[in-house]
């Protein structure tokens, strides 16, 4: 056991913070190298790289945990190596094989164990898993080159306050065209929300809440997080879109709803006049760093439609939803089979 770094894990929010080693993996010539651990924080690429032209990037994001009996572990990382392959796929990049991915998975963290936070601390060692376009190009066109990294860093919440249940507000601006990239984790997804989400928090919202970009009517997701409603009689409702992103959280909470607790579960289109007509008792957003955090109210255009599970804490269905995921997750209940990745 390598000793862990001196942090005061507890106080730790969602912020970059630059640990001792990282992967790093090139393509070039119509092939990825081995790929290496370095202390070296820094990119050094052309002036006329793809990424830096025509945003030719995506990136994944997982957390790596301490359980409770001692062990490092990871959450499905084959499914975000998974979805990798489908964003590369989509943006015309080199596809890293997802059995290596999750072996760098493992390289990067057991080369960082004394950053990987101590059970019951409140934190994880997040993991962003990224690849960019490296070499030149300048008619529109995909590189030839590409590097894929992985960095790690600490975090507590990726909202303030934890577990306190937050505002989210309907934006007036889409995050993914109806037929675009929506359902892929592409860096220009994140970019064209920057606005918006300095927008929602200058007008002192937590999140924006996008509605389906064809008619506006439909609930699809948040800036970086998928959204689960719960109904009046315990029935978790999933807004069903194809330009949502499939959340691996979210994927992760049905099968525990359904197969573990015994609770029903819609996957459907979700109109937001559903929300109007106070058809939800809990909502919350779901994803590798939300977790799942609470959304006490929403506001439309002026009006707000409150959550009757308040603005104090998180409704009972979703509380439980909570626990058991990251009961799993931390190693004090059992998920289903292949589910926690032992790294050590
Ligand atoms: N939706 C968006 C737009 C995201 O950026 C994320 C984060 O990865 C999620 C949903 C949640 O996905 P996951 O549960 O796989 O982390
Ligand atoms: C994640 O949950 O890992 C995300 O990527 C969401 C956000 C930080 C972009």
């Amino acid at each position: 056991m390598v000793e862990k770094k001196n942090i005061d894990w507890s106080s730790l929010g969602f912020n970059y913070q630059k640990t001792d080693y990282r992967f790093v993996s090139n393509y070039k010539n119509g092939a990825w190298d081995e790929g290496v651990l370095t202390d070296d924080d820094k990119v050094v690429i052309t002036e006329c790289a793809g990424v830096l032209q025509y945003s030719q990037s995506c990136f994944e994001g997982l957390k790596a945990y301490t359980t409770k009996d001692g062990h490092i572990v990871t959450f499905r990382p084959d499914l975000n190596a998974e979805r990798m392959k489908n964003s590369c796929e989509r943006l015309e990049m080199p596809v890293y094989p997802v059995d290596k991915w999750v072996e760098a998975v493992e390289k990067v963290v057991r080369a960082n164990e004394a950053w990987v936070a101590p059970y019951g601390s409140g934190a994880t060692l997040y993991l962003r898993p990224y690849m960019f376009a490296s070499s030149a190009v300048i008619g529109v066109k995909p590189a030839e080159e590409y590097q894929f990294r992985i960095l790690t860093t600490p975090v507590g919440p990726y909202f303030k306050g934890g577990a306190k249940p937050i505002t989210i507000r309907i934006s007036d601006y889409d995050r993914a065209a109806p037929h675009g990239t929506g359902h892929i984790k592409a860096g220009l997804n994140y970019a064209m929300s920057l606005y918006q989400i300095m927008d929602a928090h200058r007008n002192g919202f937590d999140e924006n809440l996008y509605l389906d970009p064809a008619t506006r009517t439909k609930i699809e997701e948040t800036g970086g997080a998928n959204v689960l409603l719960v109904k009046k009689d315990g029935t978790i409702v999933i807004p069903k879109s194809p330009s949502i992103l499939p959340s691996i959280t979210r994927r992760s909470l049905v099968t525990i709803a359904s197969d573990m607790l015994g609770m029903k579960v819609e996957e459907r289109e979700v109109e937001f006049q559903e929300v109007r007509d106070g058809e939800f008792a809990e909502c919350g957003l779901c994803g590798t760093a939300a977790v799942i955090s609470p959304v006490g109210r929403i506001f439309d255009h002026g009006t707000y439609y409150e959550m009757p599970s308040g603005m104090e804490a998180m409704g009972p269905v979703i509380q439980k939803l909570y626990d058991t995921l990251t009961g799993i997750q931390m190693g004090t209940i059992e998920g289903p089979e292949g589910w926690v990745h032992v790294i050590d």
